[in-house]
């Protein structure tokens, strides 16, 4: 039985209250399997702005390389969005991933049964999706040089670099061809090599890697391509790598076919230590409301358990009572259906731990 320090960001807007409701189903899967779970908090985004200066204070960045793993709960909000770049809650997301060394972001999205009706897709078309996307998240276009704005006026010109190394592009490869050895054996990897070269590159490389793996099923589609057929037909894939832009773009687009953002966690590995976070965002409009959704966060709290600390069972525990509470019957706001029941955030977070035992 371990004991385990975890480091808590918070952050803005739902943020903390998901985040509550997180640690109370750690904690009460630390009573039930005898681990201790030791949560400290650290401020990131919008609020360490406020209380510091910067979105990624130091200290911040110290405790959590110190730390077993991070679970973060969500930043921004209107009231920073007139910062500079370089100092918008946003920059202190992407500096953390980068000091974290935080490369690759797992982000599923499954389309429980109990909800395949509240998707605005069809539900013949999306009932048993289960996709996982792979996405690169320390490099391409949000990190690459040189970037900036130049010139006066008229001729201002604005620009970005789309940049991936060989290596980059392999260690990235390398996670969604494991990943879909431990699913149903079937990568698609994502690019624009008719037009980029950085994604011909992307392509060789991956084709490449692939003779390592020959049990893995490997297409190839462009990002165009694949926005479209996620909508036309998302039970095709099974798990897709893709580069950091195309990653954001697509896994916004496959959240939805789930229904609701609010069911959404993910992983973002690769370094020392793995970060798990909740899909949607600081959500200021329902801040202070108990309307928030907490299951994206204890779906973050499972894939802490499972790829974080490698607590298998404990992870296989928490998603049955998350997927018992939908059985159930019960629901927040945001996948209210007919017949069931409306809980609040808090709610929701111990039905979930009554479920757990
Ligand atoms: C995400 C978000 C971030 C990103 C923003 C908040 C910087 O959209 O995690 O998908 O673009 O990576
Ligand atoms: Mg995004």
């Amino acid at each position: 039985m371990g004991d385990y320090n975890i480091s808590v960001i918070p952050g803005d807007g739902i943020g903390p209250e998901v985040c509550t409701e997180g640690i109370k189903v750690l904690n009460k899967i630390g009573e039930i399997c005898g681990h201790t779970f030791s949560c400290t908090e650290y401020l990131a985004g919008g609020i360490a702005i406020d209380e510091t200066g910067v979105p990624l204070p130091e200290e911040t960045i110290k405790g959590v390389l110190a730390s077993d793993s991070l679970l973060f709960g969500a930043i921004g909000g209107p009231k920073w969005e007139d910062q500079p770049q370089h100092n918008k809650p946003e920059a202190g997301l992407l500096q953390l991933r980068k000091e974290l060394g935080a490369f690759a972001n797992l982000r599923p999205a499954i389309v429980f049964d109990e909800l395949a009706e509240a998707s605005t897709i069809k539900t013949e078309i999306i009932r048993g999706t289960d996709i996982m996307v792979v996405r690169e998240l320390t490099g391409g276009i949000y990190f690459g040089g040189p970037r900036g704005i130049e010139g006066e006026g008229e001729n201002r010109k604005g620009f970005n670099t789309m940049v991936y190394t060989a290596e980059e592009i392999e260690r990235i490869a390398r996670v969604g061809f494991d990943t879909a050895m431990a699913r149903n054996k079937k990568l698609c990897s994502v690019d624009k090599a008719n037009v980029l070269d950085v994604s011909q590159l992307w392509r060789d490389v991956v084709t490449e890697l692939s003779k390592e793996y020959p049990e893995v099923e490997l297409s190839h589609m462009y990002v165009d391509n694949a926005a479209m057929q996620l909508i036309r037909d998302p039970k095709q894939f099974d798990v897709i790598v893709t580069g950091n832009i195309f990653g954001d773009i697509l896994s916004d687009e496959a959240s939805q076919l789930t229904g609701s953002i609010g069911m959404l966690a993910s992983a973002s590995v690769g370094g020392p230590i793995g970060f798990f976070e909740p899909v949607h965002g600081s959500a200021p409009d329902i801040t202070g409301q108990a309307l928030a959704n907490p299951l994206a966060m204890i779906g973050s709290v499972e894939m802490m358990l499972r790829y974080g600390l490698k607590l298998h069972d404990e992870a296989d525990k928490v998603n049955n009572a998350l997927r018992q509470v939908l059985k159930d019957g019960l629901r927040t706001g945001d996948i209210m259906q007919d017949g069931c029941q409306q809980l609040n955030t808090s709610q929701m977070g111990d039905a979930v731990c009554e479920r757990l035992a």
